[in-house]
């Protein structure tokens, strides 16, 4: 998702020298694979978006696939990326990483100072891996790493898998399937009161391309919009955008996750850097993506 959303904006905006490797051409999990890559392609650049991502229910289910391949492969990728002494490699953090009680809004300095939330411990804890193992390159070779610490996106490209997915396509194609099945109910995981912060993946594409030309420090740097919603209240807009007019039920039996979750991005916003697309827009946007995608299947 991300990274089709930077491909598509570093086009736009004149970059024409870039090489794209899919999964069936490079398994980053193959460090052989990745040093001939580097070997023949001698990138300069590195937008490492690659990664093994889904929400509550994946995290639950798939914990050791979501430790083992990511951080199998940006440790493939910052190896490589200092052995080939690449110009600049971006790698992504996640909010996630942050601790569960961290003071709201999370700023930057409250990385590593308590407990993580369970849910998905296994993805945070690669994700920590990460951002230790391109700060410790950078102290000890002057690897130059750029880590972002994106709230969570959504949008054109998103994983629509009714289970798998994260909370904004799975309601999505929930409320979908339930209009069109005339179903008048549907359950939701957890209480609904949780609180969390969105951001349209075409405004964290820029804020990539944004800090990779403007931000030179190894010390993450928190990428939010700052704007916070119930997911009560987000399932209520989704429900009016996909038209579904039955009931919305909660089932507090299930885990909610960190009860509230707002980045304090003051610092990218003070450096220049603005999202533009707010929620009610990107939800559209991401609604009529997927109707495209049924008419297409
Ligand atoms: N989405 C969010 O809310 C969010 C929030 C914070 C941070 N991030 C970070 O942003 C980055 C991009 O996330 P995203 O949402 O764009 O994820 P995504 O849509 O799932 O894209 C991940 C990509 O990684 C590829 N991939 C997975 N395993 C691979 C392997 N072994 N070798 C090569 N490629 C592999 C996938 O290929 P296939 O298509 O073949 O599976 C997919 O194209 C990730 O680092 C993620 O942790 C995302």
């Amino acid at each position: 998702m991300v990274g089709s959303s930077l491909v598509k904006i570093l086009k736009e905006s004149g970059y024409s020298n870039l090489i794209l490797p899919k999964r069936r051409d490079l398994d980053l999990k193959n460090q052989r694979k990745i040093e001939e890559f580097f070997s023949e392609e001698k990138p300069e650049y590195i937008f490492h978006l690659a990664a093994v991502v889904g929400g509550i229910h994946a995290n639950s289910n798939y914990p050791a696939k979501f430790i083992y391949d990511n951080t199998q492969m940006h440790l493939n990728v910052i190896e490589c990326a200092n052995k080939f002494e690449i110009k600049k490699l971006l790698f992504p953090g996640s909010a996630c990483t942050y601790p569960k009680l961290a003071k709201q809004p999370i700023a930057e300095e409250s990385f590593l100072s308590g407990f993580l939330e369970s849910t998905n411990i296994a993805y945070a804890a690669a994700k920590i891996n990460g951002i230790i193992t391109a700060q410790s390159y950078c102290k000890q070779f002057g690897l130059n790493v750029v880590i972002p610490m994106p709230t969570n996106a959504y949008g054109i490209g998103d994983h629509f898998d009714a289970e798998n997915s994260h909370v904004i396509p799975a309601l999505i194609r929930r409320f979908n399937d339930a209009k069109l099945k005339n179903d008048n109910e549907i359950v939701i995981w957890g209480s609904g009161n949780v609180i969390r912060e969105f951001i349209y993946v075409d405004d964290l594409a820029y804020s990539l391309l944004f800090l990779m030309l403007n931000y030179d420090s190894s010390n993450i740097i928190n990428v939010g919009t700052m704007v916070e919603i119930s997911i009560k209240d987000l399932a209520l807009k989704i429900a009016k955008i996909v038209d579904y007019k039955g009931e919305i039920k909660f089932d507090v039996s299930k885990p909610d996750g960190v009860l509230r979750k707002c980045l304090d991005s003051s610092k990218i916003k003070q450096m220049g850097w603005k999202d533009k697309v707010d929620l009610d827009q990107g939800l559209e946007k991401t609604y009529n993506h997927y109707l495209t995608l049924q008419n297409v299947k």
